[in-house]
């Protein structure tokens, strides 16, 4: 698929059939993941691959009741490991960088899932030391996004974007 076409296509879906998400089409997802950017490339995602229900129904109520969540086939808890960016980046690494970088391994995981056909919705609503203790991360390992991912049961029209007009500054604000 054409990335502009899953950059505009993509939709967050909250609705899945209960198909299994093929093993090659997930370690696809994880890979591109895997392949985003990071800060001095110290590459702090890690991800937790979440199939057992039980475990997915604790995340669902651990994100505030989303009960979609348990509904996915399966749900990637994306995590920043902190440390590796801070110790070379200090706060900034932190607060912000290792932030950003899970936030780009996150979206390329919902564009590789669309570009093979499958749903997503990026789940940041949600209790962060619940979750935590329910995918046992060890210290310094923050869950930042977790990510239901199914074949799709909804097609959710797109939801209004501001016009680039409004967004883009020429030079200054
Ligand atoms: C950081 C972040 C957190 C989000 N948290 C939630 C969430 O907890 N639950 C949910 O249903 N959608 C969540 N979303 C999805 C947004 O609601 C969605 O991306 C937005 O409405 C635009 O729709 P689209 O993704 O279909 O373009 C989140 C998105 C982002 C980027």
């Amino acid at each position: 698929m054409e990335v502009f076409e899953a950059i505009s296509g993509r939709r967050s879906v909250r609705e899945f059939k209960p198909d299994p998400v093929n093993e090659g089409d997930l370690r696809k997802i994880l890979d591109a993941g895997r392949m985003a950017p990071s800060a001095g490339n110290c590459q702090p995602t890690e991800f937790v691959v979440v199939k057992d229900q039980a475990i997915k129904q604790r995340l669902a109520r651990a994100a505030y009741g989303q009960t979609f969540v348990a509904e996915a086939p399966v749900v990637i808890v994306v995590c920043a490991n902190v440390p590796r960016t801070s110790r070379r980046y200090g706060r900034r690494g932190e607060e912000l960088y290792c932030i950003q970088d899970t936030a780009a391994a996150t979206q390329n995981i919902h564009l590789a899932a669309y570009a093979l056909g499958y749903a997503s919705c990026w789940v940041g609503a949600f209790d962060e030391d619940a979750v935590a203790g329910i995918i046992k991360a060890p210290s310094g390992v923050r869950p930042l996004a977790i990510v239901p991912i199914g074949r799709p049961a909804e097609k959710p029209s797109a939801p209004p974007r501001r016009r680039l007009e409004e967004i883009v500054h020429e030079d200054t604000f």
